[in-house]
């Protein structure tokens, strides 16, 4: 197996990222730490792979027998549809012409193959050494009636999809009814084919959380943000690498720390004793559309609360579901505002004014005086401000 060539892209694009060992590693151990026969018996497909450099291929070879994986199902999508979507030009791997396989005729335009499920080469183990490849008969999409057979025969769906088609994946996972671990952007969490399936903790979180950043390999000559780059060298990956801090996973995979409630203060101590300037000594405010309070921070949470609040969609890191129902999103597809708002004047942070309708997308709270620096809204009169999207949520009492 070859190390790494990640071709010649051009440019880079968001579904051109390669995953770390070490972030695979640590999202797969808090499901194995949960349940240590999680793998066993089980037939695992990386769809979306580039497997003769995938680091997922890799972990899951790499580590085989000690899961007591049935079977290892790679797949990857063809150079000349990468070149088609992305601009990244086909390259061959070193090794890859002097491959008995190697087919001049197919390269370019067939998906690969790599399956492992035998002691290939009679070494006794079951390893890296051992997996088989072999091209496809299309390009790899994960759409393909081909790729969707073997989503068919696995048990677990786990990759890194392309951020772009993140929504099709998931759906084609779902629509597959597989267990299944993926990376997304956090934004996903908002959008209208993935929130209820959270609400309905159908897919959760993984166990690696919003706090660390990912380092992504990024092909040859790609275009990265120069602080990106840094921060990804600053944690031990120099040269073609990026960091995106807004990355996370999606699973249906249980692990602990879903399981594990948050510890949280009566709302009459967050009042007096919140770190947050602006919880303590304040009320926490209802909205005007929404009947919520909204609560800024996920650690303001009131223990003691029982109507409906609003809280950001990181809480969704903390969110264990014996603790709290998710009741809704403050999004207009989902539903749920009292109050719909005739035409608004938006006063930008500099003073400019406009005519908007966006005050409906999201909860407003009333304002007693113009706010500084903030975007804000008049309505007949009377001030608005607008929060980011909040997840809606209520506590679980037993009784
Ligand atoms: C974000 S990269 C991740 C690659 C690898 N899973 C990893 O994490 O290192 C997404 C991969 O999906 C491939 N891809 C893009 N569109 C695809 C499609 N329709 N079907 C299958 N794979 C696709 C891209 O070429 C790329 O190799």
């Amino acid at each position: 197996m070859a190390n790494t060539n990640l071709g010649n892209a051009k440019t880079a694009k968001n579904d051109e990222f390669y995953t770390q060992l070490a972030d695979i590693n640590k999202e797969m151990q808090a499901y194995l730490d949960y349940n240590p026969e999680v793998f066993r018996d089980k037939t695992i497909l990386l769809p979306c792979d580039d497997p003769e450099w995938s680091n997922f291929t890799k972990f899951f070879a790499l580590n085989f027998q000690l899961f007591g994986i049935k079977r290892l199902i790679s797949t990857s999508y063809a150079p000349d549809a990468k070149k088609a979507k992305y601009g990244i030009e086909p390259s061959l791997f070193p090794e890859e012409e002097h491959d008995p396989k190697f087919d001049p005729s197919k390269w370019q335009t067939r998906g690969k193959i790599f399956i492992l499920d035998r002691d290939g080469n009679g070494d006794n183990r079951i390893d890296i050494d051992d997996l088989q490849w072999d091209y496809l008969n299309g390009d790899g999409d994960f759409r393909s009636k081909e790729v969707t057979q073997l989503r068919n025969e696995a048990d677990f769906i786990i990759t890194n999809p392309p951020f772009s088609l993140f929504r099709e994946f998931l759906k084609w996972i779902m629509d597959g009814g597989k267990q299944f671990s993926v990376i997304g952007n956090m934004n996903a969490i908002t959008y209208k084919e993935v929130f209820p399936l959270i609400k309905n903790n159908r897919v959760w979180l993984g166990g690696t959380g919003f706090v660390s950043d990912m380092v992504f390999a990024v092909p040859e000559g790609a275009k990265i943000k120069d602080s990106d780059r840094q921060k990804a060298a600053r944690l031990g990956y120099i040269g073609n690498y990026t960091r995106l801090g807004n990355s996370c996973w999606y699973t249906n995979i249980e692990h602990g720390k879903r399981h594990q409630p948050l510890s949280l203060m009566t709302m009459a101590d967050n009042i007096k004793f919140s770190r947050h300037n602006d919880i303590r000594g304040k009320e926490y405010q209802k909205y005007d559309n929404y009947d919520a309070i909204e609560v800024p921070y996920t650690d303001a949470i009131p223990s003691d609360y029982d109507g409906i609040m609003g809280v950001p969609i990181s809480f969704l890191d903390k969110y264990c579901p014996e603790q709290f129902n998710i009741t809704g999103i403050t999004k207009t597809w989902f539903g749920g505002a009292c109050k719909t708002y005739p035409e608004q004047t938006q006063i930008s942070k500099d003073g400019k004014e406009s005519t908007v309708t966006k005050l409906n997308d999201g909860a407003t709270l009333v304002l007693d005086t113009p706010p500084e620096n903030e975007t804000y809204y008049k309505v007949d009169g009377k001030l608005y401000s607008q929060v980011y999207a909040r997840i809606l949520i209520q506590k679980i009492t037993t009784s």
